[in-house]
This record gives C-alpha cells, structure tokens and sequence, in this order.
C-alpha cells in the first residue's frame, strides 16, 4: 500500500473543494493499483471537506494540532479532540514549518499522544536542514528525531513517517535516489529497533512533483509521498499518482 498525501499548507477555501472532487474521482475510476490518498486542507476547511468526503476514497488530515488535548485557554490553538470531532482522521505532526515556530520534541511528544489516544493516525515529519547536511549529520538528526518523540507504547499501526529534508521543501531540490534509499532504510531499521521489528510506513517529501516522481518511483522502499506545492493542482497530483504506476 502506498501513501499520496497532498498537504495544503495556508492554501485553500471552500472553493477548493473541486481540487479535492477531481482527485476523487480519479481515483474512484482507477481500482487498478492500491494506494490511499490523504488531504490536508487548513483548519477552516476540515469539517465541510471531512463531511462532504466521507464515504470517497479521499481521507482529510489536519496539517498540526495543539499539544493539549481538548480545551485550553490558548488563543488561536485548536486541539487534538477538537480535530477529531470536525471529522479528520489524521494529523500531520512535526512539520519542518512548526519545529522552526518553537514546535520542540517535548510538545511533539505530547501532540502525538493525545492523537493517538484519540486515535487519529499521525503523519509524523522529520528532516534535517542544509548545514546539518553539508556537516554530514543527517543521521543522528533523524536518529534523534525519532528517539526523543516515538514512544515505544506508542501503536506503530497508526504512524506514518515522513522524511522532509528541510533543504528540498519548495526548493525543486530533491536528494540524489542513491542517498534517499540509504536514509529511508536507516529510518526503517531505525523503527524496527523501535518497534519491535514492526515499521511504520516511511515517506518522503520535499519538492515532489509530476516530473521527478519519474525517478522517485524506481526506490520501491518508500511508502509514498508528502506532496506540497503540487497537491494545490489537481491536474499535478493525478499526474503524479499516474506516473507513479506507469
Ligand atoms: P513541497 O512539495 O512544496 O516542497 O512541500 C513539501 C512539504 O512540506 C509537504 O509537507
């Protein structure tokens, strides 16, 4: 099972909706090849989308979430429960974005397990920047990423991994497939040491699009991908799926 995940980032109204219309019927046409597509619109649009979706084959996610669980005095936050009541069914947490906005691994900790317990899947984001690259320590950032958030008791049947350098997102730049293989496995031998020898499915993300998914598709150990700038295209992202499987 492979994963399209289109993340909207601060994109959308109601309108948009017909981005989301066209996919879905793309894909209602297209019972050929097994794969799950996932869309996360701003807060604003989760609950009409999460209710006129509802029996499709788009799921609707929520792009971040609050790290208390229900109700708080925190002006513009919106929590794990209050996301799970507008209807979405998954969460993404971590994002490069909201690390950079204070998001540190103690609340992303919290985040994952008030949407766990809610049981809201999680699409969890790690990556490392530019200078951690050039200093070749990608590894230990990821290895840490991963350590200081995933908690063993945590059900690795509801987690996603995301792997997005923060160096390729909305940059074009995409790593060379000889070094996104050798990470994608270190991130899944890191999960299995984790869990037991069961591994979340690990994505990637960053600068995907209909063109350079003609390389990406032949690493067959990545699980899907965290699609930005080219979800907004409902033209794009069905070209991505479709070049995918061509
Ligand atoms: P782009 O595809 O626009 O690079 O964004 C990737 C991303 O941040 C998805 O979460």
């Amino acid at each position: 099972m492979k994963f399209f995940i289109g993340n909207w980032k601060m994109f959308g109204i109601l309108s948009s909706k017909k981005i989301i219309e066209k996919i879905n019927k793309f894909k209602t046409k297209d019972r050929s090849n097994n794969y799950k597509i996932i869309i996360t619109p701003p807060y604003t649009l989760i609950e009409s989308f999460a209710k006129k979706f509802k029996n499709s084959n788009v799921a609707i996610g929520a792009q971040n979430c609050f790290f208390k669980e229900k109700f708080s005095s925190n002006t513009g936050a919106i929590s794990p429960f209050m996301i799970k009541k507008s209807g979405a069914s998954y969460v993404i947490v971590g994002h490069s974005d909201n690390r950079a906005e204070g998001d540190n691994d103690e609340k992303l900790k919290l985040k994952l397990n008030f949407c766990l317990k809610l049981n809201l899947r999680v699409i969890f984001c790690i990556g490392e920047n530019k200078k951690e690259k050039q200093k070749k320590i990608t590894f230990k950032v990821l290895g840490k990423q991963l350590r200081n958030v995933l908690s063993k008791k945590f059900d690795p049947n509801k987690i996603i991994v995301a792997y997005e350098p923060v160096w390729s997102i909305g940059t074009g730049l995409v790593p060379k497939n000889k070094d996104l293989s050798k990470t994608i496995n270190f991130i899944k031998s890191s999960l299995r040491k984790l869990y037991n020898y069961k591994c979340p499915p690990v994505l990637y993300g960053g600068s995907v699009d209909e063109k350079n998914i003609n390389q990406l598709k032949n690493l067959k150990e990545i699980d899907g991908f965290l699609i930005g700038g080219a979800s907004k295209s409902s033209k794009k992202f069905i070209d991505i799926i479709k070049n995918y499987y061509r």
